[in-house]
């Protein structure tokens, strides 16, 4: 029996007073004591016993001076790719940086020139935007089509023209997508990268949120797709195991020449990794919470049964999308009529605090995310107060 249970989820964690953003700076920013965070992606849930050790032993050191990342590092990253993910690649193809979002940046430097167009597929998590255009380049977009059943699909002609015109020079890809909570077939990454090998352009691909998948899906890395030889994958156990403050991430690129380019700017940059708690936490992390993601998969599931039935009974004019990926959920709440400020303005005096859609992109007019990663008594709770905003 597996002990990370139901009872051990439902617990949670009090965060209060930890200073986290979830929590602290949203009650110092809204004057709210009664405010529920269901915004900023991180978890209300303790991180798993192993790595809580880790943490308590390089807390116990009583001196920190530098420390780089070592070959039990990089082969515990290829231990916990190869055994939860089935891709393998070797320790040398990675490096290790702060955080995705630095890593979104170093490569999108390392990899284009200024005043290249970048391809995203909005909506999209908006440090994709701000990553572009703050190295002074250009956003190309691809935007996500919906179909009949509320999931969102590529436009693989709009984005083959953007590439075969020059408009576009790279692709900066979310799978899982971020927020529409989609898993992409082992076809469409196919397609993707033979896209990419057609009009030589390379290709980013964030999967941060790669252990958040409900099967049926299955998460295929752009690391196992033929013809993606020289992708470069972006990951990181921080959104997983609730260790995004630690900030540790990893760069995977098998191809030597684009790794090299990668890891000269992050030099350039002076991004580099060796944070004694990010190293001991991720290396713990890795290699021995497998039991307790089982079990948060398991609870998260019964979170998303939860929020998907309240919002089918109580919000007939709340379109959610399906999802089949990532603890957050995109709710396109267009036909209550209301502007994406009155929106949210009527949320935050539900005492619920979302993500405004926007930050995903004009796509994300009329649309809010929901973070279902709590205890189910805070999520009901959430759920309940959303009642007088979406009902
Ligand atoms: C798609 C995606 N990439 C990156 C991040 C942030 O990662 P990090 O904290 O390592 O920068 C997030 C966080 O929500 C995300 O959703």
């Amino acid at each position: 029996m597996n002990t990370f249970d139901e009872a051990y989820f439902d617990a949670g964690i009090n965060r209060i007073g930890t200073n986290c953003a979830k929590w602290d700076e949203m009650r110092r920013e809204t004057g709210d004591p009664d405010m529920i965070p269901m915004w900023v992606a991180d978890m209300d849930f303790p991180s798993p016993p192993a790595v809580q050790q880790a943490l308590a032993g390089a807390a116990a050191q009583g001196t920190w001076g530098y420390t780089h990342p070592c070959d039990e590092d990089f082969e515990a990253l290829c231990g916990y790719w190869a055994r939860r993910h089935q891709t393998v690649f070797d320790p040398e193809d990675a490096l290790l940086s702060p955080c995705v979002v630095t890593s979104l940046r170093i490569s999108v430097r390392a990899l284009t020139a200024e005043g290249d167009g970048l391809l995203i597929n909005p909506p999209i998590y908006g440090p994709f935007f701000a990553s572009i255009k703050e190295s002074g380049r250009r956003v190309v977009e691809s935007p996500l089509v919906q179909d009949e059943d509320g999931r969102w699909n590529l436009n693989f002609a709009e984005m083959e023209e953007k590439l075969a015109s020059g408009e576009a020079k790279a692709v900066l890809f979310c799978s899982p997508h971020n927020p529409c909570g989609r898993v992409w077939t082992k076809e469409e990454l196919s397609a993707l990268a033979a896209l990419c090998s057609k009009y030589h352009a390379p290709l980013i691909c964030d999967e941060i949120h790669a252990d958040f998948v409900y099967a049926p899906a299955v998460h295929h890395s752009i690391l196992t797709v033929p013809g993606a030889d020289s992708a470069v994958m972006l990951c990181a156990a921080s959104k997983t195991f609730n260790i995004a403050g630690l900030q540790q991430s990893a760069v995977v690129c098998r191809d030597a020449e684009v790794r090299g380019k990668i890891g000269k700017e992050m030099i350039a940059c002076g991004a580099v990794s060796g944070n004694i708690f990010a190293l001991a936490a991720t290396r713990a992390a890795y290699r021995d919470c497998d039991a307790w993601l089982d079990g948060l998969l398991t609870y998260l599931r019964g979170n998303r049964e939860t929020a998907a039935e309240h919002a089918a009974q109580r919000w007939p004019k709340v379109r959610v999308t399906p999802l089949d990926a990532t603890y957050l959920m995109w709710l396109d709440c267009r036909a209550l009529g209301l502007g994406q400020e009155e929106l949210m303005n009527r949320i935050l005096q539900a005492h619920v605090k979302v993500n405004d859609g926007l930050f995903f992109g004009e796509r994300g007019r009329g649309f809010i995310r929901l973070n279902i990663g709590c205890p189910r008594a805070q999520l009901r709770e959430a759920l309940k107060r959303l009642d007088a905003v979406l009902g």
